[in-house]
């Protein structure tokens, strides 16, 4: 993204002298991999942006930028054991490439060495930083408890759906942009509405992130187009679906989610049909549009330059025009 490339280039860097220990090959070596993946890099970018945005040399959010992105793709090689999933950012998932205890190990040590870059920080701002990252992660881990729970529920509502992802996503999003502002010193309250921008915009993101997994372009998107419906996941657009579909259409989803057929191509294509018919898609578009506008509204309180808080929302723009 044009707007993260400043930023970008340097944590390329730097992300690629992050992890230079060599022995046990089976332990790093899916680490390096997984990093070698790219992706977009949004969350350790926005840390960097934030913490220039509030008049701080943003190299000096290195270190809890790279925390960022670590924790991050420990978290993707954990959920795709979970999901079962074969792809990851156009390549095989490490589970897939290794194995199971391979991931399992390798996703614990990026995790470990996440936390490890906030050791670089003095005392004050390492407890602030770590506070804020203790607290997010494990509300990660309850998110991902409750998408994982949800696959086998079939009375999921829109405000657990809303709270799951807020845990699984939304926060670490804020959190990145949070950890910008400590790292700048900015003043509490603008620490705190850069936070909410962060997570009402995570939100959107993870919308978008379910809204793909149906309707993306499978030799773009990086991922297995349709996994969250193999998977049985209860996302916005199977409530909206049942919600505001026909009686029919309701039945038939709540039959196609509590199956596991070997072959599921003919179960994706009915389920696609549906969210289309039922006006699911089209409402799916709404609320991402609904969140990522309360997003914006909240940076009107945030003491930085108005050509600063409309290039938070070109971002947030760019990022609901995704195709990966
Ligand atoms: C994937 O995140 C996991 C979600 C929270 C949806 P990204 O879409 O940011 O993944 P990468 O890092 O760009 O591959
Ligand atoms: C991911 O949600 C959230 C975390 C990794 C914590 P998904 O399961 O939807 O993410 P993808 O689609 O696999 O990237
Ligand atoms: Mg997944
Ligand atoms: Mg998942
Ligand atoms: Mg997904």
């Amino acid at each position: 993204m044009e707007i993260l490339k400043k930023y970008n280039d340097d944590l390329q860097a730097y992300l690629a002298k992050a992890v230079s220990h060599k022995e046990p090959r089976q332990l790093y070596d899916p680490i390096k991999y997984i990093l070698s993946l790219g992706g977009k890099r949004i969350r350790p970018a926005l840390t960097l942006m934030v913490c220039d945005f509030f008049g701080t040399d943003y190299k000096k959010a290195m270190s809890a930028a790279l925390a960022v992105e670590l924790f991050h793709n420990f978290s993707l090689i954990h959920d795709d054991i979970m999901d079962n999933a074969p792809l990851r950012r156009g390549k095989r998932t490490v589970h897939e490439k290794w194995d199971v205890n391979t991931a399992i190990l390798s996703g614990d040590a990026m995790l470990i060495l996440a936390y490890q870059f906030f050791e670089n920080y003095e005392p004050k701002m390492f407890q602030e930083l770590a506070k804020l990252f203790g607290e997010t992660a494990l509300q990660v881990c309850e998110g991902q408890q409750h998408d994982m729970d949800f696959e086998t529920r079939d009375d999921v509502t829109l405000v657990e759906y809303i709270q799951m992802i807020d845990h699984k996503t939304a926060v670490l999003l804020g959190a990145a942009m949070q950890m910008g502002a400590i790292v700048a010193a900015a003043a509490e309250s603008d620490k705190e509405k850069i936070y909410q921008f962060g997570r009402n915009l995570g939100i959107a993101f993870q919308l978008q992130d379910d809204y793909l997994d149906v309707f993306g372009n499978p030799e773009t998107f990086g991922k297995q187009v349709g996994g969250d419906i193999i998977s049985n996941k209860k996302t916005f657009l199977y409530i909206m679906a049942v919600g505001q579909g026909t009686l029919t259409q309701a039945e038939e989803l709540d039959h196609l989610f509590s199956i596991n057929p070997k072959d599921p191509t003919d179960k994706i294509l009915t389920v696609k049909e549906i969210f289309l018919n039922s006006g699911a898609a089209e409402a799916t578009r709404k609320e991402i549009e609904k969140y990522s506008n309360h997003a914006y509204s909240l940076l009107d309180g945030i003491n930085i330059s108005e050509e600063k808080k409309e290039m938070f929302r070109e971002f947030g723009h760019n990022l609901m025009q995704r195709s990966v």
